[in-house]
């Protein structure tokens, strides 16, 4: 850590990886303090890392980033390829993967951008990382859906997912109930089982099954008979798309190969539905939320979140904090070493306090009758 406030004159931001609810309050609070606290200038690299590596750029004005407040995606564009140290080229007809991570110091010298900000989920930081340890000047901000960050206590966009997610299970329950149907809503969310966790407490699901507690689909369905029995002829079901059987696998939709993380889950939704209805009898409906949940306006949380996560991520720059990532701790923001925040996915702790309360209220996790 050092004292960089007079080295700094120019920074960078750039989003990466999945989008999600609360980028363009990021950006929008990035470029807004560093010009109107700091009177630097900020440029934009576009579509992730690769505008980095192939030196695509805009100047962000505050003019550029009016309105866009309440705006979903990326106004600079983001993709989960184009890891700048192992990233694909054509030799001679054949695909091989490369590190290309020195075009990236050429080309913020040519810009002359002294520090980054580097919004994303646990690939983009993890790259991040790799480059402020090669010398690059930069801080971390905490962006997904799936909450699944370590080391900090949430990641903007996730109230939004939820949010989202949550309105479905209510429109689910009315055709639940008028067709007297089990319904089944797949939500993401990767490996950790957060969307579904809490969206299926705030929407009233009757079962939720997520990637840290392996079900039994035969719980499953007795839950289902034993409200059937109890005149509640209806039933809501939440999957995470990580969830799995106690003596199986996860669902796995396609590989995405050049992506930090290659495995893309569903269909652990449609899964479960046959089942239930072969078990129990009773028809069931599957709805896959999918990328509903990464679009929209944010909520009035995220945007906060977002606009406490830009305004800090530049003082923080502007002190000297480089090879960290801003966080929320309780109510307060703070850093952690990138280090730290890339180390493992948040999971649901097995002791968390809304699974004690959701187990309460009589809701499955299909580990039990
Ligand atoms: O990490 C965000 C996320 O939406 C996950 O919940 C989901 O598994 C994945 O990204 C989907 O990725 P893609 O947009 O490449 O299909």
């Amino acid at each position: 850590m050092g004292n960089g406030r007079k080295a700094i004159k120019r920074i960078g931001v750039l989003t990466g990886g999945g989008d999600a609810p609360g980028l363009n309050a990021v950006i929008r609070a990035v470029v807004k303090s560093a010009i109107r606290e700091y009177g630097i200038s900020v440029l934009g690299f576009l579509n992730g890392f690769g505008g980095l590596i192939k030196n695509q750029v805009r100047e962000l004005t505050e003019n550029d980033v009016a309105g866009i407040l309440p705006r979903g995606g990326t106004i600079l564009g983001t993709t989960n390829r184009d890891n700048p140290f192992h990233y694909p080229v054509d030799r001679s007809g054949e695909r091989v993967f490369v590190d290309v991570s020195d075009r990236i110091f050429e080309n913020t010298s040519i810009q002359e951008v002294d520090a980054l900000v580097v919004i994303g989920g646990d690939g983009s930081l993890a790259i991040a990382k790799e480059l402020y340890d090669k010398g690059l000047k930069l801080i971390g901000v905490p962006k997904t859906i799936d909450n699944d960050l370590h080391a900090t206590d949430q990641t903007f966009g996730f109230d939004t997912a939820l949010t989202t997610a949550t309105e479905a299970l209510d429109k689910l329950h009315t055709t639940a109930e008028s067709h007297h149907r089990v319904m089944v809503l797949e939500v993401m969310g990767r490996n950790a089982g957060w969307i579904a966790l809490h969206a299926g407490i705030a929407g009233g699901a009757d079962v939720i099954l997520i990637p840290e507690i392996p079900y039994n689909i035969n719980c499953v369905a007795e839950k289902i008979n034993y409200r059937s029995s109890h005149n509640k002829k209806f039933s809501i079901i939440v999957v995470a798309e990580g969830a799995k059987p106690m003596d199986g696998e996860v669902v796995i939709q396609r590989r995405v190969e050049e992506s930090f993380d290659p495995i893309r889950l569903g269909g652990v939704g449609q899964v479960v539905a046959r089942e239930i209805e072969e078990i129990t009898g009773k028809e069931s409906r599957v709805t896959v939320l999918g990328h509903l949940q990464r679009g929209g306006s944010p909520t009035a949380f995220d945007r906060i979140l977002s606009t406490r996560y830009g305004t800090a991520a530049v003082n923080y720059l502007m002190e000297g904090r480089y090879g960290h990532m801003v966080c929320l701790r309780g109510t307060d923001i703070d850093t952690v070493p990138l280090e730290e925040a890339i180390n493992g996915q948040r999971m649901v702790p097995l002791d968390s306090d809304l699974l004690k309360s959701a187990r309460q209220l009589g809701i499955s996790f299909g580990d039990t009758d």
